[in-house]
Order: C-alpha cells, then structure tokens, then sequence
C-alpha cells in the first residue's frame, strides 16, 4: 500500500488520573505530541487498528501486577497493528504490516525487537489482535494447556460472546467437549452462542442467579469452568464441578472496577473434598504454543468450523470510549478501534 511521509506531531491518549471504581472521561487525555524520528533498530509505524482490553483497567491502579502499571500523563500502550512508514530496521521497510505493543497513538516508534511483520493477506488486520491473535492464543492454551480438555468434558463458559470465551466455547467443541454451555449479558449474544457458535446451551448472566441457570443448562455438573468474570460465575461454578474437575481461572472482569472485595465465591472448601483444581493463567506464558495456535485455527477459520466477530469502533478519538463501552459489554467478540486514513 502507498505509505504517506510522517506528520511532525500526531495524536496519542494519556492517563491523565487513576479511575477510582468505573473509569470516567476526564481520566483520559488526547495529547499532540512530536512524532519521533526512528533511530538504528527502529521503525516508525503508523497505526491501523488499536486493541482495547480489560486487563487495561488492572494497569490505570498504582499497583504491582505481573504488567507495570500506566504511567500518569505519559502515553498509555497496548496491542496495535500498522504500516511502517520509516524503518532503521534489517528486515522491516516502509509498507510492512507489524504487530507491535505501542497502541493508544496513531503513530509509534518502536523497537523493531518489539514488532512482528504480519500478512494482511493471509488475515484482515484486526485478525492478529483478536482471533489469530493475543485472545485467541488465551482461549487455546487456557482451554488446552491449562484446562487440560478431555473429549468427553462437560464445559462452563463466562464472558462467552467475548473474544477470548467466544473462542473457548467453539474449541471446546471441535475437540470433542460433550457439552458446552456459555454466559453472556444479553439475549442477543446468548442467541448467537448457539444458532452461530454451535453452543449447546447459554444464558443471560443478568436473568437469574447464575447457579440456577447453570444447573437447568448441565444437570448433571461440568467437568471444566472457563473463567473470564471471577464473583456470582466462579462461586456457581465451583458448586457445579464434579470430583477432580478443573477451572481456569483467566479472568475476572467482574470486579475490575469494583472498590470493595468480592462477596462471593463462598464455597471454596468445596474444592477440598471436589479435589478441584483452580489454576490461573497468563498468555505470556504460552508463547512456546503460538506457532501450533496460529496453525490450527487457522486451518479452522479456512475450513469455516470457526467463526469470530469483532466490534469495531472507528476513529482514534473515540478509544477511551471503546475501552469503556469494552467494561460495559458493548462489544460481541474482539473489541478494536479502527484509526483513519
Ligand atoms: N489471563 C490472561 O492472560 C488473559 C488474557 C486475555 C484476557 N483475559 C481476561 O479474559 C476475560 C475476557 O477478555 P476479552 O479480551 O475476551 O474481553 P471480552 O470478553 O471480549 O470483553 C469483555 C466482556 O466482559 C463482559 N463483562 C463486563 N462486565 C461483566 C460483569 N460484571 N459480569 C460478567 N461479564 C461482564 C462483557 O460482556 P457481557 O455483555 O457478556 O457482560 C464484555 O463484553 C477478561 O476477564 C480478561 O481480563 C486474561
């Protein structure tokens, strides 16, 4: 594609206060600031689709996590794709597309170390940031490699329209999972779960207690709980895993912008006599799994057996709102914001 010379200053979103509970407009600022000349090793991209995620809101609180967190009044960072337009890079010239991390701006330099080329033939470019890409490597190896799946297993959900558990669900599936059954927070997202993702059951989170649904949805319990939500989900959950079941713990989005402690789960000594095993994971852990990931699904995606959807949100002004409407379940699947131009 044609590349235009760099602007000498362009757009990039701050932190411009720590969110106390929900996170509000004014914690964000759009600043213009210079567009740095790339030096040796480095190219200078111009965005094309930024990504927005929840583990966003865990780096806006001054606290220590396995991510440093956002720094105030400094540009905030993420996963972006995007054309070179200078590269002082081997193996990198103006035209490439690239993966990198330096998102919330539209134009990065980046360590060309930090930067992947990507083929935007092969996959629309928004595929590397959801379906082929970070989330969908979560789905994969908390499903396979931490979960352990079995065919045969009887699978719990949450988040299920989301990007990560829309993937979990239908994976689950294509390797031989006896039942699937998925939460999502409207009637329109449980419906797609089963008439396009080929759930066998889902519920609306918002309905009724969770336990209640998901007992009429598994009768007779689950083998396996997918965790993106954390609270009422996992508390459910763990009263439904049978003997030696397991849970993923992946998430828990529903307490992202609470300012107190969960009251649930309550029933966590179940675990001790259910010999359950609860075991959180990072995707940064799985790297090693990346290269079979892209490989099966992408064979799935060709066959049609996978299907993905991405809710984009267009123009860069508008990012700290799509990151917000992300927390408030506007989004089906992969949340990007599209950048002009
Ligand atoms: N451990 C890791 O390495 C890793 C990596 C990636 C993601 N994650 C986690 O995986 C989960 C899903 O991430 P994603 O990127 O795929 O996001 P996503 O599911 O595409 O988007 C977030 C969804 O969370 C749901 N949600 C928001 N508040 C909720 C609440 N109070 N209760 C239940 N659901 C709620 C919303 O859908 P509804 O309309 O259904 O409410 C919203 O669409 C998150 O918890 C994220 O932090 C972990």
């Amino acid at each position: 594609m044609a590349e235009q010379a760099a602007p000498a200053t362009a757009r990039e979103w701050h932190l411009a206060a720590r969110p106390q509970g929900w996170p509000v407009e004014s914690d964000f600022a759009l600043v213009e600031a210079p567009v740095r000349t790339p030096g040796p090793g480095e190219i200078l991209v111009r965005n094309a689709y930024l990504s927005v995620d929840p583990y966003m809101r865990g780096r806006m609180n001054d606290v220590p996590s396995y991510v440093p967190p956002f720094q105030l009044g400094k540009p905030m960072d993420g996963g972006a794709v995007g054309y070179v337009v200078a590269s002082e890079a081997e193996g990198f010239a103006p035209g490439d597309a690239v993966l990198h991390g330096l998102g919330w701006r539209e134009y990065a330099t980046v360590d060309a170390r930090q930067a992947v080329k990507v083929d935007p033939a092969a996959a629309p470019l928004p595929a590397y940031l959801g379906v082929l890409g970070m989330t969908g490597l979560t789905a994969y190896a908390g499903l396979l490699a931490v979960g352990g799946l079995k065919e045969g297993d009887k699978v719990f959900v949450s988040g299920a329209a989301g990007a990560v558990g829309s993937m979990v669900g239908q994976i689950a599936k294509l390797k031989g999972a006896s039942l699937v059954v998925g939460s999502a927070g409207s009637a329109e997202k449980v419906a797609k779960l089963v008439d396009e993702y080929g759930f066998d059951a889902a519920f609306n989170y918002k309905d009724a207690p969770v336990r209640e649904q998901l007992a009429q949805a598994a009768p007779d319990g689950i083998d396996l709980y997918f965790d993106n939500v954390g609270g009422d989900h996992l508390e459910a959950a763990i009263g439904a895993l049978g003997v030696h079941g397991r849970a993923v713990l992946c998430g828990a989005i529903a307490q992202y912008n609470e300012t107190t402690a969960p009251a649930a789960p309550r029933n966590l000594a179940l675990a001790i006599g259910k010999r359950l095993r609860l075991e959180g994971m990072l995707v940064g852990d799985h790297a090693a799994l990346r290269p079979q990931f892209v490989a099966e699904v992408a064979g799935w995606l060709k066959s049609g057996e996978l299907r993905h959807a991405e809710t984009v949100v267009d123009g860069f002004e508008n990012t700290a709102e799509a990151f917000l409407d992300l927390l408030r379940g506007v989004n089906t699947g992969k949340m990007v914001v599209r950048l002009d131009g």
